[in-house]
């Protein structure tokens, strides 16, 4: 049995809520160790915190990007966990908003002044309210309501969400240190990755269609 089978076995028994329950426990586990001060948090605690989610929900909005490519390069399939990796990159991203919002700078108007003064912000929110409706819609009723071709096209969506939120990252951080733009350059690597892939699929689905016509 080649590698890949194997693990597609394993990925059949192994089920996808361990991943929510990990990102629960992960996020209450920081927020408890932020309320007490503890490691990293000992100084300014709430934006060592705003940051840690943010940077938490951007590794999982990158993680969900890989899922295709691998299948498509290797044949392992772990699609069964992109839901759960999506909506708890979704849990973080709201832990994150939160945070800034009602810890941080602690009022409505402060929060859409923000919003609309600062470029950077203003990108992380677009990525956050793009983000909604594929957090809602999620699930199989939506699967089945919408039709899984204008689902998939919605949920196509996490491009851009995940650009702007690489970009969020580099506009916010002053100098030039490395992990924004290493985030960065691997969500521009999966793009390009996921436009090579699309137009290889389509260009051998036109020429069965004319070999078969
Ligand atoms: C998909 C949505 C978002 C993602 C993935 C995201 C991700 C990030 C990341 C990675 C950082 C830097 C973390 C670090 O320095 O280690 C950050 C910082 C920040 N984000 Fe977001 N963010 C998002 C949405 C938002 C929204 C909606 C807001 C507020 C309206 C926001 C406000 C901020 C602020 C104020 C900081 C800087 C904190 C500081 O150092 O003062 N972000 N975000």
């Amino acid at each position: 049995m080649t590698l890949p089978a194997r693990i597609n076995g394993w990925v059949r028994v192994v089920p996808a809520w361990p991943i929510y329950i990990l990102a629960v426990v992960n996020l209450l586990w920081e927020f408890w160790l932020a309320l007490n001060g503890l490691r990293q948090y000992a100084v300014e605690p709430i934006n060592v915190l705003e940051r840690q989610y943010g940077e938490i929900a951007l590794i999982m909005l990158i993680a969900g990007l890989f899922i295709t490519p691998i299948r498509n390069w290797t044949g392992v399939n772990l699609v069964k966990y992109r839901r759960a990796i999506g909506l708890s990159a979704f849990l973080f991203v709201l832990a994150h908003f939160l945070v800034f919002a009602v810890l941080d700078v602690q009022s409505v108007s402060r929060v859409v002044t923000e919003v609309i003064k600062r470029p950077y912000v203003t990108v992380g929110f677009a990525a956050f309210v793009l983000l909604i409706p594929l957090a809602v819609t999620s699930n199989n009723r939506s699967i089945r309501k919408l039709g899984p071709v204008r689902w998939r096209k919605l949920h196509m969506l996490t491009y851009p969400i995940v650009v702007l939120s690489g970009l969020h990252y580099i506009w916010l951080v002053k100098g030039w240190p490395i992990e924004p733009f290493a985030y960065m350059a691997v969500i521009l690597a999966l793009l390009f990755v996921r436009i090579k892939w699309t137009g290889i699929r389509d260009y051998l689905a036109k020429r069965d269609a004319s070999a078969s016509s």
